[in-house]
């Protein structure tokens, strides 16, 4: 699975389809700055099902209510993960910008539905649990320490591109098998992938090909690693099907837990409710990394879900191939829920009732959320640890949003710190 490129937000020519007219463009400068109060529009004109137009002029269904997302993400016969029923697929050219986030149908945990997809997740789901929650704890701290020690003596940071994106995937490059000196190479092409542009092919390629060899040296000889258990699983798989799963593995995790540790930093450091216990304050890092799930989840919108035949869902008379965009950002802050959530304002403590990790069948797998869980908040601790006077080194209303209606996070998150010694200096 790889991430829509900034081109999709690019202007779109008209759908010209009847049952969209009226149809919300999925672009703009609103998604970017405050994609709660666009939400609030949709609901107000069109209730929780909205025809929402994708950059090209492609009609699809952008699903804003808890109750009908819960409905179809828990319908896997009705609404399966299944690109290839797509209607729009003779329309659709080869070098849509959206490519490769819709994807096409393919043998990866990621691209696969039904029989084909439970096949996969067999697989992945134990390989993933396998992983002690304690070693990925201490690679976390380690790793996060070697990313501080590289910026401590300075005073100055910018935490996105210096931390918070690095992290997870330093961390999920060990947690996979990889040695450490690819650790940074597969950042790069990660980043390369997300950029889109000329680099995201042969990016692509060269992702590819890491998988490849880190499989053979792990058939050699096997470790304490995601990718030798996924090996050892009794169930036959091809390469292909292996190298798939691995490369949707850190893909799908990396940009989001990068995002939940920049969105939660984000808000410890401009909301005085979270700045004043922030030395010391684990419960509030906890509380800001679920708030963060809450309100300004890492997938906002997600594509998807297709439906297996004509129906109705929220009022809205869905045809079979249509495309239903999974509103995840939007469902959580539904008011029917809300109210009996915790009130209108922010959710509070630990209620985890939220769809950010989405729901049912191919929902993220509960192992990997732990995973994402232990990597964000060892993150955040060893950063306040290490920093503890963090402060944000521009105003708040210059911190930028990247350009993207389906993924929530920072471009750019400038810090200041009075300098401090490295690790290897205190010891
Ligand atoms: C904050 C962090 C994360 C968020 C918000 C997140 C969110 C999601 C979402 C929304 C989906 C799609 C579910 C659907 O189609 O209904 C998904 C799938 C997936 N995620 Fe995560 N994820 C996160 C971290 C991770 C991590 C760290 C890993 C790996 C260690 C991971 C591995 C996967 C995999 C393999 C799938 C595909 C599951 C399937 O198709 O059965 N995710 N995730």
């Amino acid at each position: 699975m790889t991430r829509p490129s900034p081109a999709e937000s690019a202007p779109a020519a008209p759908a010209g389809c009847p049952a969209h007219a009226g149809a919300v463009p999925l672009w703009g400068p609103g998604f970017q700055a405050e994609p709660q109060t666009v939400y609030r529009s949709m609901r107000r004109d069109h209730g929780p099902v909205v025809p929402v137009e994708l950059p090209g002029g492609f009609p699809a269904w952008l699903v804003i209510g808890y109750r009908e997302l819960h409905r179809v993400t828990s319908d896997g016969e009705l609404f399966p993960r299944d690109v290839g029923l797509w209607n729009q697929w003779p329309n659709v050219p080869d070098d849509w910008p959206l490519l490769p986030m819709v994807g096409r149908p393919m043998p990866s945990i990621y691209f696969s539905a039904g029989e084909e997809h439970r096949r996969h997740v067999r697989m992945v789901a134990p390989a993933l649990e396998g992983a002690d929650p304690f070693r990925i704890r201490g690679h976390c701290e380690q790793l996060a320490d070697r990313l501080i020690d590289d910026v401590c003596a300075r005073g100055t940071a910018d935490l996105v591109a210096e931390f918070c994106e690095p992290l997870p995937v330093l961390v999920l490059a060990r947690l996979i098998g990889f040695p450490d000196e690819e650790g940074a190479a597969i950042a790069r092409v990660l980043k390369d992938l997300a950029d889109g542009g000329p680099e995201a092919q042969s990016a692509h390629l060269r992702f590819g090909e890491h998988m490849a060899r880190l499989l053979a040296a792990k058939r050699a000889e096997p470790g304490d690693d995601v990718a030798s258990r996924m090996l050892d699983f009794p169930e036959e798989f091809t390469d292909e099907e292996y190298t798939l799963d691995l490369m949707a593995i850190t893909a799908a995790g990396h940009l989001t837990t990068a995002d939940w540790i920049s969105n939660s930093v984000r808000l410890m450091l401009t909301e005085d409710e979270f700045a004043h216990s922030m030395s010391g304050g684990r419960r509030s890092i906890g509380e800001a990394m679920n708030e963060v799930l809450w309100e300004d989840t890492p997938t906002q919108i997600l594509a998807g879900r297709w439906a297996a035949r004509d129906t109705q869902l929220g009022g809205q008379r869905v045809r079979a191939g249509d495309m239903l965009l999974l509103g995840l950002g939007a469902a959580n802050t539904d008011p029917l829920i809300r109210q009996g959530v915790s009130g209108p304002g922010p959710a509070q403590g630990g209620n985890g009732a939220h769809l950010a990790f989405s729901h049912g069948e191919y929902r993220c797998p509960f192992p990997a959320q732990e995973i994402a869980e232990i990597i964000a908040r060892t993150g955040i601790e060893v950063l306040l640890d290490r920093l503890p006077d963090l402060r944000l080194g521009v105003p708040a209303e210059d911190l930028v949003r990247r350009p993207s209606a389906f993924l929530r996070g920072t471009t750019v998150l400038p810090v200041r710190f009075t300098p401090v010694r490295t690790t290897g200096d205190l010891s």
